[in-house]
């Protein structure tokens, strides 16, 4: 019998040459997310459109060059304009680009300063038609709604070449947020008894003296925050009056850029904002906040655009953000990456929490298990931060490694020229190296740095909590030191600290309290049993270097 092949199949409005550009994407709902419908043709969406940058070799070299201290453009960093005439998309792109949106009726687009990133609105109609396979749909999880597509989207194969990828399509907000283990088991934890971490006990283990504080006149510090929670300026202003004795600081946030939403605080939110005042003390502190303005948009992404569309923005930002390496497309974590390069060229110290998870588990479908490395913490343009815990939590002894500390290998991005060597001492001394299945040894290695990550005492909605863990507790600690390391370079005319990688990883741990005791998580199976690396003597993919020993750690950066 023959079959006729329908004539509308053959009408199809699909060009014939059409490309993924993230095809290793993951599609799949999150099981938090309940489906609410197919969107109708005439509602709206908005998209990103990441355009192909030029000269990224040179920005890649420029970034080595500038954060190398022992090249003579060490700190010779460039301005947001700068950077916009180094990477800009060509004429061609930007045209190709144009023409095809103009040609599907897309007028509704916004670029940045660096004209590699355009943000357009238009009809869900037309967001079909101009990515054939794409579909959209929305999601709910509680008072949240957002709209992705959960088949992949494809671009006209001309128009490929001048794109990196979509956002606004796929990728759902991960969750990575501190944790109270105040009420484990449904039964409140006692809180008194134990020490518990407060800026008294940061400043004291980091040997901060009162007089270690900001005084620079344009000095600036932030984090940023993409789920929907928000601090409150009244809960910093507690969490100050409570545990702010004995240094000079502030005790409210300068700047908030973005949308802050209503309803309660958050934990994670109150969390980074108390501790990176308390560490960077007396420095004006700014809060990047995008829970995600419209359904479609991808809060981090944003928080990329608006980096690169804002010629000032504080040196030190600090992130609890991150997703398994393993779900996301290499041409996505490979263009963020670039995004991190162009901070990084501008003086700007990107720092994002190691994770949550250890080494983390992937089970592999053809069987067995391997680590599961997590992203932007193994980016090797950001400054990645591990956890510790008090060995004795009734009295500060010293530091041992957090279990939960994040840490590993990464699969997508190659071994940066700077850790090298300290990568390879460890992996040669270290006896009890988890199999060499479950991870990959040519990959960046991360964390680099650590500080306590456990116990921590938060303010949230006028209440204090205790037992609040996690390395997005961490990550802020340390962004705060940094600070105060940048606010004494100000002080004696020397640029920022900038990326700070391929010096931390000269320093060979001078500065840092080396950890060394402890082991993280892993998979929990007849092989590993549950473990993953341990920390060691200098650098170890658990706590990196270490934690810092300010003085001397200052006196070590302070040229
Ligand atoms: C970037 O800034 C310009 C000028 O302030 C603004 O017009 C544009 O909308 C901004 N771009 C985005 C994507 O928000
Ligand atoms: C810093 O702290 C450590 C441990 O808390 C201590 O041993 C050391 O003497 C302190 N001072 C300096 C300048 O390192
Ligand atoms: C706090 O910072 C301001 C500048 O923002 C400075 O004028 C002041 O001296 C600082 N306070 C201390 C105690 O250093
Ligand atoms: C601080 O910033 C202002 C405005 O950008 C500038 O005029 C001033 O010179 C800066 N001060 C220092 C000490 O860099
Ligand atoms: C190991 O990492 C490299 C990058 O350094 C990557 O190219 C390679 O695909 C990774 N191997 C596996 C099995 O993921």
């Amino acid at each position: 019998m023959q079959i006729l092949v329908p004539v509308f199949a053959v009408l199809c409005s699909c060009p014939v040459w059409s490309k993924h550009l993230e095809p290793d994407q993951d599609t799949s709902v999150p099981e938090e997310w309940s489906h609410a419908g197919r969107l109708a043709p005439s509602d709206r969406v908005e998209l990103t459109f990441a355009l192909r940058q030029q000269n990224v070799d040179r920005l890649r070299e420029l970034l080595k060059l500038v954060s190398d201290p022992d090249s003579p453009q060490y700190g010779k960093f460039l301005s947001l304009e700068e950077v916009a005439s180094l990477v800009r998309p060509s004429q061609l792109t930007q045209k190709v680009v144009q023409n095809w949106l103009q040609s599907h009726g897309v007028k509704d687009c916004q670029s940045v300063a660096t004209e590699d990133f355009l943000q357009c609105e238009m009809t869900a109609h037309m967001a079909e038609t101009l990515l054939p396979g794409s579909e959209f749909h929305r999601y709910l999880n509680g008072q949240r709604s957002l709209v992705r597509s959960p088949s992949r989207y494809s671009v006209d194969e001309e128009v490929s070449k001048h794109l990196d990828f979509v956002g606004g399509m796929h990728r759902f907000p991960p969750s990575m947020q501190a944790v109270s283990r105040a009420w484990a088991n449904g039964k409140q934890r006692e809180a008194g008894f134990h020490l518990g971490v407060t800026p008294k006990v940061l400043r004291t283990r980091y040997n901060l003296t009162a007089t270690d504080v900001g005084s620079a006149e344009n000095n600036s510090q932030a984090v940023a925050q993409f789920l929907e929670q928000f601090y409150h300026p009244a809960d910093l202003s507690e969490f100050m009056s409570l545990f702010g004795g004995g240094f000079k600081h502030m005790s409210k946030v300068d700047r908030v850029v973005g949308t802050q939403g209503g309803g309660k605080a958050g934990l994670e939110a109150s969390l980074d904002v108390e501790y990176i005042m308390s560490t960077g003390a007396n420095i004006s502190t700014w809060v990047f906040t995008n829970p995600g303005r419209h359904e479609t948009q991808e809060p981090f992404l944003q928080w990329m655009q608006l980096l690169s569309n804002m010629s000032a923005v504080p040196w030190v930002h600090t992130i609890s953000y991150g997703d398994d390496e393993d779900s996301l497309a290499a041409a996505y974590m490979t263009r963020i990456d670039k995004e991190f390069m162009k901070a990084g060229v501008r003086g700007i110290s990107m720092l994002f929490a190691s994770g949550d998870s250890g080494a983390g588990c992937r089970h592999l479908t053809k069987g067995g298990n391997v680590f599961r490395p997590s992203f932007p913490a193994s980016s090797p343009y950001v400054t990645t931060v591990g956890g510790t815990a008090l060995r004795n939590p009734f009295k500060m002894t010293y530091e041992v490694t957090d279990y939960i500390s994040g840490g590993g290998f990464s699969n997508i991005f190659a071994m940066p020229d700077y850790q090298v060597s300290a990568v390879n001492d460890y992996l040669k001394t270290m006896k009890a190296l988890p199999p060499s299945t479950y991870f990959n040894t040519s990959g960046r290695a991360y964390p680099d740095i650590a500080a306590l990550s456990d116990n921590y005492w938060v303010v949230s909605n006028r209440v204090p909590i205790p037992w609040v863990s996690g390395t997005s507790a961490s990550t802020p600690v340390v962004g705060g030191v940094l600070s105060l390391i940048n606010d004494q370079r100000f002080l004696k005319g020397l640029p920022p600290l900038g990326f700070l990688n391929p010096r931390l990883y000269k320093l060979l741990g001078r500065g840092l309290n080396d950890i060394t005791e402890g082991c993280h998580l892993g998979c929990l199976d007849e092989q590993v049993e549950g473990k993953g690396f341990c920390a060691a003597p200098s650098w170890d993919p658990v706590t990196g270097w270490g934690t810092p020993n300010y003085p001397t750690l200052l006196a070590a950066l302070l040229d």
